[in-house]
């Protein structure tokens, strides 16, 4: 049987349609394989804290990234995952607002970096709701069972409770996050008088072991030897496994009671633990007025800026990293 002219055209049209879909598609696969292996370059080990960074490259291709994707706005499953709990108290409102505003205008590359403030248990009938609607709108406050305290077991209860909280195995339920192993491969204690430049931290620990890490800077202020003595409690950063280990220790339950950042670094010295350890001085450093043998002057290698006690220290520090330049411009506004 003949087929007419317009007949064959049509199935040619067809035809080249359906060639044409499959080379989209071929080509989309390939971008999502080359995206991932690009993810992978910058930190190859997304999800075997004990291996270091030649890990092989089997793990490139694997299925796993891409449910992880839609979870994490705008990071990969090869990204590291960073907590910064910023111990505060339930009546800061203000500050929180303010530190909002400074971490939600950061987007950091390579990382998947949570803030959340922390805090004992509320007093007042007025927390109660205020705090409440905070967690409705901003879901980034975590409650600890605590009395309010500085240097009695606070920052114990912090790291302490966190496994019970972010891992969840038995749950069918639980989202995609609390299967993640680990929740987050380094957690953060840092104060709510410091400034982070997020993506400068996540450059500083892309290159570190992604275990047995004590990070921070190293007191007292004149030492560089990350082992003398400890890390200052303007913000130190430990891995997750010995987020694990202060859990289940005997070593901090002994010993609460002192400066919170002292403690730490004693607990780790009794259990020998941190061999790896970072001292990120002079990229972090106390805000330069008034100086001291710990203060520094502002400067591009910047990680964090401690000790901005008032909105002058504040402003100062915001303005030397420029960062309002990427205001986007509109006729809605105009500032100078
Ligand atoms: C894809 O992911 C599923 C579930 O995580 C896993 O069971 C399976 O082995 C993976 N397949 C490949 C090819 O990695
Ligand atoms: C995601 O990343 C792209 C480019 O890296 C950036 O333009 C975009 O603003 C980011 N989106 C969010 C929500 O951070
Ligand atoms: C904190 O609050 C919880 C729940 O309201 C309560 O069970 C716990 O005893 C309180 N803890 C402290 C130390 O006050
Ligand atoms: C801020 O912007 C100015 C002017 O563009 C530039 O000279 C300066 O290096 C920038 N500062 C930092 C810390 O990037």
């Amino acid at each position: 049987m003949k087929t007419t002219k317009p007949d064959r055209r049509a199935g040619f049209v067809i035809s080249s349609l359906f060639f044409i879909i499959f080379l989209c598609a071929l080509a989309s696969i390939n971008e999502v394989r080359f995206d991932n292996l690009l993810n992978f370059g910058r930190c190859p080990l997304p999800y075997s804290p004990s291996q270091f960074h030649n890990s092989s490259a089997i793990s490139i291709l694997s299925n796993t990234s891409l449910a992880d994707d839609d979870h994490y706005q705008n990071s990969s499953s090869g990204d590291i995952r960073i907590l910064i709990g910023i111990l505060t108290l339930p009546d800061q409102y203000h500050r929180r607002h303010f530190l909002r505003m400074i971490y939600g205008t950061q987007s950091p590359v390579g990382a998947k970096v949570d803030v959340k403030f922390v805090f004992c248990n509320l007093t007042k009938e007025d927390q109660k709701v205020l705090v409440a609607l905070e967690i409705m709108r901003y879901d980034d406050i975590i409650i600890l069972n605590c009395k309010e305290n500085m240097n009695q077991g606070k920052t114990y209860t912090y790291f302490s409770s966190l496994p019970e909280m972010l891992i969840d195995n038995d749950d069918e339920n639980a989202d995609d996050r609390k299967k993640l192993y680990p929740p987050y491969h380094y957690v953060l204690k840092g104060d709510d008088d410091v400034y982070f430049r997020l993506q400068s931290l996540v450059d500083s620990l892309i290159p570190l072991p992604r275990e047995d890490l004590y990070y921070g800077y190293v007191i007292p202020c004149p030492s560089m030897d990350p082992f003398v003595h400890y890390m200052s409690g303007m913000g130190y950063l430990i891995s997750w496994d010995i987020v694990e280990w202060i859990r289940e220790s005997d070593i901090p339950k002994k010993h609460l009671e002192g400066p919170e950042d002292k403690v730490f670094g004693e607990w780790l010295r009794e259990g020998h633990r941190a061999k790896n350890r970072y001292n990120a001085k002079w990229s972090m450093y106390n805000f330069p007025e008034p100086p001291t043998r710990c203060t520094h002057e502002l400067w591009p290698d910047t990680i964090a800026v401690h000790l901005l006690k008032n909105q002058e220290k504040w402003i100062q520090t915001l303005k030397y990293f420029n960062v309002t330049d990427n205001l986007k411009p509109s006729k809605l506004y105009h500032i100078p």
